[in-house]
């Protein structure tokens, strides 16, 4: 990682910045005082007001013509395919002061340690979206961008990102269900690792990184914590903004035996948020911080994440992850017929 010696942008342009992340990057970039556009077709939702709203269709190389012949001090781009990135490499990359591609944690190839292995990239034209390909096409996306702009190009590898405008809340199955109370199922070991980073906290630091001619490659992600830790922190946030009166009752079951009963890790239909199994996933949730910070990612404490997602996300949940009560008390009736049967002890029995 290194620092250019980049004049603060004034003018910045966000590929994209209709939704989520993009969006609250060019939201940001306005409060901050900066000459914003936002370049995209507007079909995922509204850029944010006090932009300049150009209208583009990167699924044709001839849709980004509207950006011809413009000049930006620093440009954000989230694409994920290598096809929606040429095109715009063409057109700009000697146009521009810093540019910044939101990547993936998805390009690392290995998920049981956390290892720097990429996947193999996709065809740098490739306009390939299947999600099995997400990771390598997000590869082939990074090394477009460092080959067109080398000593100008910051490169950022978010994990799963959470807050306000979350369109999978995977996190937010947790505040959910612990607001709703009664015996809260929880899955595998407390001290398991779980990571993530809140959109507002890296919106922030990828516009200091540009403001700062921040360059090179990094992860963004917050420190891992245990899945004890985060369900106790998200219970304490609950409590403190009084959506729930009292702690929650937890009771954590093995991951064979959450397997053996039909819940998935992750996301999807009948799975936990943020729970993923071992050894096969050890290093996905594993990896440090520590560049990330050293390099200016601000972390907001996990209270804070959670209120924020609250206030934002609760009324109008999008899950894609989460138990219905009815899975969730079979499961639990299951586990607790078995322990009579079989004599296992009990979270009673060890207190
Ligand atoms: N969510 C996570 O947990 C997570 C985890 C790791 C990495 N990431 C990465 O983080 C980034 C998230 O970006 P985001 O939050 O802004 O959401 P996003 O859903 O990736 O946004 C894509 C943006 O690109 C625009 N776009 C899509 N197709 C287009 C086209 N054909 N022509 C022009 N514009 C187009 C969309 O606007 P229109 O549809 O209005 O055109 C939208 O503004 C992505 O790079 C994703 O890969 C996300």
């Amino acid at each position: 990682m290194t620092y250019a010696s980049a004049a603060a942008p004034k003018r910045v342009l966000v590929l994209g910045g209709t939704v989520y992340l993009s969006r609250a990057l060019a939201r940001l970039a306005v409060e901050r005082g900066h000459d914003v556009t936002v370049a995209a077709r507007g079909a995922s939702g509204e850029p944010p007001e006090d932009v300049e709203f150009v209208r583009i269709d990167r699924d044709t190389p001839e849709g980004v013509e509207a950006l011809r012949g413009r000049e930006f001090d620093a440009v954000f781009d989230v694409a994920r395919i290598p096809a929606h990135v040429g095109p715009v490499l063409d057109l700009l990359a000697d146009r521009v002061g810093h540019w910044s591609f939101v990547s993936t944690i998805s390009v690392y190839a290995r998920h049981d340690v956390v290892a720097p292995d990429l996947e193999e990239p996709t065809a740098a034209d490739s306009a390939d979206r299947a999600v099995e390909r997400y990771g390598a096409s997000k590869v082939a996306c990074e090394n477009l961008v460092r080959e067109r702009l080398g000593a100008k190009a910051f490169i950022t590898r978010p994990g799963l990102i959470v807050g306000a405008g979350d369109g999978n809340d995977r996190l937010g199955y947790w505040p959910l269900r612990l607001a709703e109370g009664g015996e809260v199922l929880a899955p595998g070991e407390p001290d398991r690792p779980v990571q993530w980073i809140d959109v507002e906290d890296y919106a922030a630091w990828l516009l200091d990184a540009a403001e700062a001619g921040l360059t090179g490659t990094l992860d963004a992600i917050g420190e891992p914590i245990g899945m004890g830790a985060f369900l106790y922190g998200i219970a304490e946030a609950l409590l403190e903004a009084g959506i729930i009166g009292e702690p929650p009752l937890l009771t954590w079951l093995p991951q064979d035996f959450l397997a053996e009963q039909g819940v998935n890790p992750w996301a999807g239909p009948d799975s936990l948020g943020m729970w993923l199994p071992s050894p096969e996933y050890d290093g996905h949730q594993g990896r440090s911080a520590g560049p990330a910070v050293a390099a200016g990612l601000r972390l907001s404490p996990l209270g804070d994440t959670v209120k924020r997602w609250w206030r934002a996300n609760a009324e109008a949940p999008r899950l894609k992850a989460g138990l219905s009560r009815e899975k969730e008390g079979a499961v639990l009736g299951a586990w607790h017929d078995r322990r009579r049967r079989f004599d296992v002890p009990g979270p009673e029995a060890e207190a």
